[in-house]
């Protein structure tokens, strides 16, 4: 969250809750359409673009490169293509503000530019670890100035790419992106390989743009030297925004929601597997495709869950949804084990930390790990919990205090609309009593 603004939320237990909601546009997928469609040649028509401050932001920066944009409604983006090679450099820093996936990416974007940038980002976005793009971009022959590997990050322009076959250390979407991203303005072939297969949309969007791509789960290989066809681009609603509503009406008794439309790509949906494999009872309804993506109305009931030790290959497709996690662990009968977790230690907070100092606060007993935590569930009781600057760490608390015995207060909730604007509304008009 870019802003000096402070606000803090009061999350009350409620009856249940009940009705149809309609969580914004897929964060990953607005980025990436954002930028594919600003290298593209002609204009492409984003429909269901997150109107949140993170897309918003790297919007920001490609219109200060030059690429006109225009937002006929809200969710709705004009993006008028300049082409691979006709970004203009700008002698102002580019703010990608709290977005890790704005600036891993852009880093990429930005390393076979003619002109040098220098992307920052807000207090949160300055302490997290950027040498997983920095370093394998060396490799292709890139030069990122980063002191003690953190933005800012200076990235030097008119730098000769070449491809490179990397195996990542760690499962990371956005370290792959940014290497394919570069790998456009690479002489040959760039070739990824994971540990674990991550959300695929670079490579599913790239394709829909016409630039001929390889990938199978865990592995991608493109060649420079194309060019990218603008098209229209259908933006699903965020698994990771339905996540709450999933805990919530999963914990709340009585509760029985509707979440039309939501983007089920596998590689996001380990909640799903998580909550089922501790009792939840979510359906997925009218299941179709749009954009080139799965999607599903996902219907979820009060059920009483219990814990579970969540398998450890489920942890890359459900990686920003331990906050949630925690809380449904927390109200769960027994004990929940997580382990394998510890990039969670790097998101907009620690998350491990930040949940776990929170859910203390409420009287939960709850143990950290290096990698994970165990928590053993039970009774939420009431108090203060601080947000740490992160959004989904604030959504999550929002969800404890629908059952916790006295009001929980979290602070510093400005940053929800990083990810998902609108959240105190949506949750209201459902049957929270937040405000
Ligand atoms: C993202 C990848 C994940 C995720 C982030 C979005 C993406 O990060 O946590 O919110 O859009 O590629 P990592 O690549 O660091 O796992």
């Amino acid at each position: 969250m870019s802003g000096a603004q402070r606000l803090d939320w009061v999350s009350r237990s409620a009856t249940a809750l009940h009705g149809d909601v309609i969580v914004p546009g897929d964060k990953s997928v607005s980025h990436r359409s954002m930028m594919l469609s600003a290298i593209a040649d002609g204009n492409s028509h984003i429909r269901g673009f997150l109107e949140g401050e993170d897309t918003r932001a790297t919007a920001a920066v490609l219109a200060q490169l030059g690429v006109r944009i225009e937002a006929p409604s809200a969710g709705e983006r004009i993006v008028h293509g300049v082409g691979l090679d006709g970004l203009r450099g700008s002698n102002q820093p580019l703010d990608c503000g709290n977005a890790g996936t704005g600036m891993r990416l852009l880093a990429g974007l930005f390393a076979g530019q003619a002109f040098d940038s220098i992307l920052v980002g807000d207090e949160s976005l300055s302490k997290r670890p950027m040498r997983r793009v920095t370093e394998p971009l060396a490799k292709m022959g890139a030069q990122i100035d980063a002191q003690d590997g953190l933005p800012p990050l200076h990235v030097r322009g008119g730098r000769k790419l070449h491809g490179i076959r990397y195996e990542l250390p760690v499962a990371s979407a956005q370290v792959k992106s940014a290497l394919l991203l570069a790998g456009l303005y690479a002489e040959g072939s760039t070739e990824i390989i994971e540990p674990h297969p991550t959300r695929d949309y670079t490579e599913r969007m790239l394709q829909a743009f016409g630039w001929p791509i390889e990938f199978s789960p865990g592995r991608a290989k493109l060649e420079g030297g194309h060019r990218l066809r603008a098209t229209d681009v259908v933006v699903p609603a965020d698994f990771s925004s339905a996540a709450f509503f999933l805990v919530a009406a999963s914990v709340l008794p009585g509760s029985l929601l509707r979440l039309p439309a939501v983007g089920l790509n596998p590689r996001r949906t380990g909640l799903l597997e998580a909550l089922r494999l501790m009792g939840a009872d979510i359906r997925i309804e009218n299941q179709g495709e749009s954009g080139g993506e799965a999607v599903g109305d996902l219907v979820v009931r009060h059920t009483a869950l219990h814990g579970i030790e969540l398998p450890e290959a489920l942890v890359p497709d459900m990686i920003d949804e331990f906050p949630a996690l925690f809380v449904a662990a927390a109200i769960a009968k027994g004990r929940t084990v997580v382990r394998g977790a510890a990039e969670l230690r790097v998101k907009e907070s620690d998350r491990i930390a930040s949940m776990a100092v929170g859910l203390r606060a409420l009287g939960v007993r709850i143990e950290e790990t290096p990698d994970g935590a165990i928590i053993d569930g039970g009774a939420i009781g009431g108090g203060t919990v601080e947000s740490h600057g992160d959004h989904r760490i604030a959504m999550s608390f929002a969800v404890a205090g629908l059952v916790a015995r006295e009001a929980v207060t979290i602070r510093d909730c400005a940053n929800v609309a990083t990810s998902f604007p609108g959240f105190l509304e949506l949750a209201n008009d459902c049957g929270f009593a937040l405000g």
